[in-house]
Parts: C-alpha cells; structure tokens; sequence
C-alpha cells in the first residue's frame, strides 16, 4: 500500500514537472489576464460603467506577479536591459492605478487618455521585449504564435 501512495506521488510530481516543461512562462497567463482586464474597460468605457472601468483598472495595478524564480530567469536573460522591463512594468502599474481613479470621477476624456497611455505602456514592453522572451523560453514551433495573428483570423472572419 505504501508503495502505491509512493509511485503515485512519484508519478505526479513527474507529471507536473514535465507539465512545467512543456507550459512555457507563467508571464504568459499573467499577459492573457491583463488582456482580459484591458477589454473589460474598454467594455466599461464604451458603457458607462464606471465600477467596471475601476475595477478592472485596478485588477492590472495589483496583477499576480510570476514566480520568483521565473523572474528571476527572465532578469537574468535580460542582463542590463531588465532595468527597462522593470520600469516597463512600473509604468503600466501607475497608469492603471491613475485609471481606477480617474474612473471615480467620471470624465470620458480624462479616462480615454488614461487608458490610451495605458496601453501605449503595454505595447512599449512588447516592442521591446516581447520576441526576445519568446524566442529564449519556447520551443520552435510555439515561438511562431502570435496572438495578433488570432486576432486578425478573428477579424476577418467575422466580415
Ligand atoms: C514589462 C513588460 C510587459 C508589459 C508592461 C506588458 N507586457 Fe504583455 N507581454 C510581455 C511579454 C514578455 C510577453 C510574452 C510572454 C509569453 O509569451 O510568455 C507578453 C505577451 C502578452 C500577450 C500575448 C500572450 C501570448 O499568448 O502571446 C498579451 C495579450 C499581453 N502581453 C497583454 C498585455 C497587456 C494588456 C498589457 C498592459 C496592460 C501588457 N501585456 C503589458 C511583456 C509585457
């Protein structure tokens, strides 16, 4: 009995290890949540809804970070240059907590500009850094997706 609860604790924990392997970066979930929160407001925006606008903006200022060790292999990747992925980062940070405040005050132009500087703060880091980190830490053939290329499929498909 005790080598059957051994095996099977063994199994799992190779299961997961090569699960780990083969799942790339946590950064990546991170990105997909951020995503989603970005579309919530623009959602918000588009509605009127102010609580959304907040809640969202305020959902990317307070994001889950990847582990320590990931990033920790990403800075090392980046050698001099993860001084501007961290300010990448912090910029974001500040202009989503400027938007879930600026969302209290119910001001479309103030809100659009904020959310417009926003997301000029997201496509900053990926110009810079997206393709380095993509190619370093995944394999060939997952280095070619690209979520613009859904998007566009997604587009043009919905003609
Ligand atoms: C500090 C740098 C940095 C900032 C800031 C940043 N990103 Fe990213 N983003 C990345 C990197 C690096 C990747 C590639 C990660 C990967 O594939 O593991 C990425 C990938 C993505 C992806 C594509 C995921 C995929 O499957 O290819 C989306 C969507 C995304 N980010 C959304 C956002 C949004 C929205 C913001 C702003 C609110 C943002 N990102 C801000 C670095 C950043």
């Amino acid at each position: 009995m005790k080598n059957i609860v051994f095996i099977t604790a063994f199994c799992i924990s190779l299961l997961s290890l090569t699960g780990q392997a083969n799942a790339g970066l946590r950064l990546r979930s991170v990105m997909l949540r951020l995503e989603v929160n970005m579309e919530a407001i623009v959602g918000g925006i588009t509605w009127g809804d102010f609580d959304t606008i907040e809640s969202n903006a305020r959902a990317i200022a307070e994001h889950e970070k990847p582990p320590l060790k990931e990033r920790k292999k990403i800075f090392a990747f980046l050698k001099d240059d993860a001084r501007g992925f961290k300010d990448a980062d912090a910029e974001v940070h500040s202009g989503a907590i400027r938007l879930s405040e600026l969302a209290g005050k119910k001001d479309y132009n103030e809100i659009i500009e904020a959310y417009s500087a926003l997301l000029r703060g997201c496509v900053k880091c990926h110009n810079a850094y997206r393709d380095r980190i993509i190619k370093q830490f995944y394999r060939e053939e997952d280095s070619h997706r690209s979520s613009m290329g859904v998007k566009t499929e997604h587009i043009s498909s919905a003609r």
